[in-house]
C-alpha cells in the first residue's frame, strides 16, 4: 500500500468552532493524513481570511460548494482523498450528499443529518457511489470500547438481557443560547439541530455504543422528551425504554441540564454470566461483574488473553494501543482510531481494492441513518405520550 499522505477537505472549522479542533489533531496524529484545503464558514470573505491565517498551510474556498466543484477538474494527485463535514447538524446532508456523488469519500459529524428522508438519500446514494462513509461517533473509537465489543460479541456475558446506556451533560441547564454561546444557539434551534436537541445531539451517542457493544437494534421505543428550561423549543432531557432485537429491554437517557456531569457517557450492558460497565470519563478501564467472583478491571495495555475469563483475543485489537497503560489514551485517541480505520478504507477504495466499512471499526452511514430513525421514533413517541413506537431500522 502507498505511504503518500492522504488529503483531507475540511468543512466547517472556522468562528472558533468546536469540533474541528479535536478532528484537526486526530488527523495529523499518525503523519499519514492531512488537512489540506477547507471551507471554513458560510461567509464567504471569512472563510477565506480564517484559510489565510490557518495555523498550518490549508487552501481556502469561499464556500463547500466551490471546494466541492474544484473536484470535478483537480487532476489525480491533486484530488482530496476525502471530506470531513463538522458543520451544524443542518449542514451535514448538503456537502455530504454531493461529496458522494462526485464519489469523494465522506467522514461526517453526527447526528448523520436532519431527518430519516435526509438519512435515506445518502444511503441510496451511498449505496450506488459505493464509497467509503463513516460518522463521526467518537466513543466507538476507544481501544475499551472495541474491546468491550470482543467480550459481548465472543458470548461471555451469555445471553443479553438488559442494557443502561446514558449521557448525561450539565451544560445547558441554564439558557446558554441567550448569552450568545454559538454551540448552544444551534443546537437549541429546530431548524438547525433536528426535530430533538438533547436526544439528536447526544442520545445518538448512547445508542451507538449500545449498538456497536452487544450487535443489538432498538426495534421498539418509549419515549420521553422533556423540556426543563423554560422558552427552550428542543428537548434538554432524553429518556427512551426499548425493547431490543433479541427480546432484551434497554434504557437510553440522554440529559443537558444535570449540573455537574460533563461529558458522562457511560453503558451497561447485563447478560445471563455477568455485566460489563464503562464510561467515558475513565476511557481507558472496562469492569466485569460474574456472580460469585471478585470484580475484574482491565486497563487498554495490560490485558492478556485466556486469563481465567478473557479468551483468545484478536491480534488486531491487541496491535492497537500505541502506548503502554498508564500512560493515557483519550477523546483525541479515539477520534484518531476512527480515523485511522477509515483512512485504510480509503486508501483500497482510491486503489480500487475491496474495503469493509462495515461499522465493525467505526460507524458507517446505515448506523448513521438508524441514529435517524430512533430519534423519529422516539418523537413520534413522545408526541404520543410514550406510546410504542417500532424504529424503522
Ligand atoms: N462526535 C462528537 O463527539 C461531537 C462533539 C461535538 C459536536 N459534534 C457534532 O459536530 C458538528 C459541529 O458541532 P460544533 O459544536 O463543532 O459546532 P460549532 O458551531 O462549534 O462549529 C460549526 C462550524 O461550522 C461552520 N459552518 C456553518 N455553516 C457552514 C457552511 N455553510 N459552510 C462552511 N462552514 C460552515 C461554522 O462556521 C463553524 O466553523 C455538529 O453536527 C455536532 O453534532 C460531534
Amino acid at each position: 500500500m502507498s505511504n503518500r499522505v492522504l488529503k483531507i477537505g475540511m468543512i466547517g472549522g472556522g468562528g472558533g468552532a468546536f469540533i474541528a479542533q479535536p478532528h484537526q489533531r486526530a488527523i495529523h496524529m499518525d503523519g499519514t493524513r492531512r488537512v489540506v484545503a477547507a471551507a471554513l464558514h458560510p461567509d464567504p470573505k471569512v472563510a477565506l481570511t480564517e484559510a489565510a491565517n490557518w495555523p498550518y498551510p490549508v487552501k481556502g474556498y469561499a464556500s463547500y460548494d466551490q471546494l466541492l466543484e474544484e473536484q470535478t477538474t483537480a487532476a489525480d494527485g491533486d484530488r482530496l482523498d476525502y471530506m470531513l463535514i463538522v458543520t451544524p447538524n443542518f449542514v451535514h446532508f448538503d456537502p455530504a450528499i454531493k461529496a458522494v456523488k462526485l464519489g469523494l469519500p465522506v467522514m461526517c459529524e453526527k447526528p448523520l443529518c436532519m431527518s430519516l428522508d435526509e438519512a435515506d438519500q445518502i444511503v441510496a446514494a451511498v449505496s450506488e457511489k459505493k464509497v467509503p462513509f463513516g460518522v463521526a461517533h467518537t466513543y466507538l473509537g476507544h481501544w475499551t470500547t472495541l474491546f468491550s465489543r470482543h467480550i459481548i460479541r465472543s458470548g461471555l456475558l451469555g445471553d443479553i438481557r438488559w442494557v443502561d446506556s446514558s449521557y448525561i451533560q450539565g451544560w445547558l441547564a441554564t439558557k446558554l443560547e441567550d448569552a450568545g454561546n454559538m454551540q448552544a444557539s444551534w443546537r437549541t434551534n429546530p431548524q438547525a439541530a433536528g426535530k430533538s436537541g438533547c436526544g439528536g445531539d447526544i442520545g445518538t451517542h448512547a445508542l451507538m455504543q449500545l449498538r456497536f457493544l452487544t450487535g443489538l437494534e432498538m426495534v421498539s421505543v418509549s419515549a420521553r422528551l422533556e423540556n426543563f428550561v423554560p422558552g427552550r423549543a428542543l428537548d434538554d432531557h432524553f429518556t427512551v425504554y426499548g425493547k431490543l432485537s433479541n427480546g432484551a429491554r434497554a434504557i437510553i437517557r440522554a440529559s443537558q441540564i444535570c449540573h455537574g456531569h460533563k461529558n458522562d457517557l457511560a453503558i451497561e450492558v447485563v447478560g445471563t454470566k455477568g455485566s460489563l460497565a464503562w464510561r467515558q470519563e475513565e476511557p481507558e478501564a472496562v469492569t466485569i461483574y460474574l456472580p460469585g467472583q471478585p470484580d475484574r478491571k482491565y486497563w487498554r495495555g495490560a490485558v492478556s488473553a485466556n486469563d481465567g475469563f478473557l479468551g483468545d483475543l484478536p491480534a488486531w485489537l491487541m496491535a492497537e494501543p500505541k502506548i503502554p497503560s498508564g500512560h493515557n489514551e483519550a477523546f483525541h485517541d479515539a477520534y484518531a482510531r476512527l480515523h485511522r480505520f477509515f483512512e485504510a478504507d480509503v486508501r483500497a477504495y482510491w486503489e480500487k481494492k475491496p474495503f469493509k466499512n462495515d461499522g465493525s471499526t467505526y460507524a458507517n452511514v446505515r448506523d448513521g441513518r438508524i441514529g435517524m430513525a430512533f430519534i423519529d421514533a422516539s418523537v413520534a413517541s413522545s408526541a404520543r405520550d410514550g406510546a410504542w413506537v417500532d424504529v424503522r431500522v
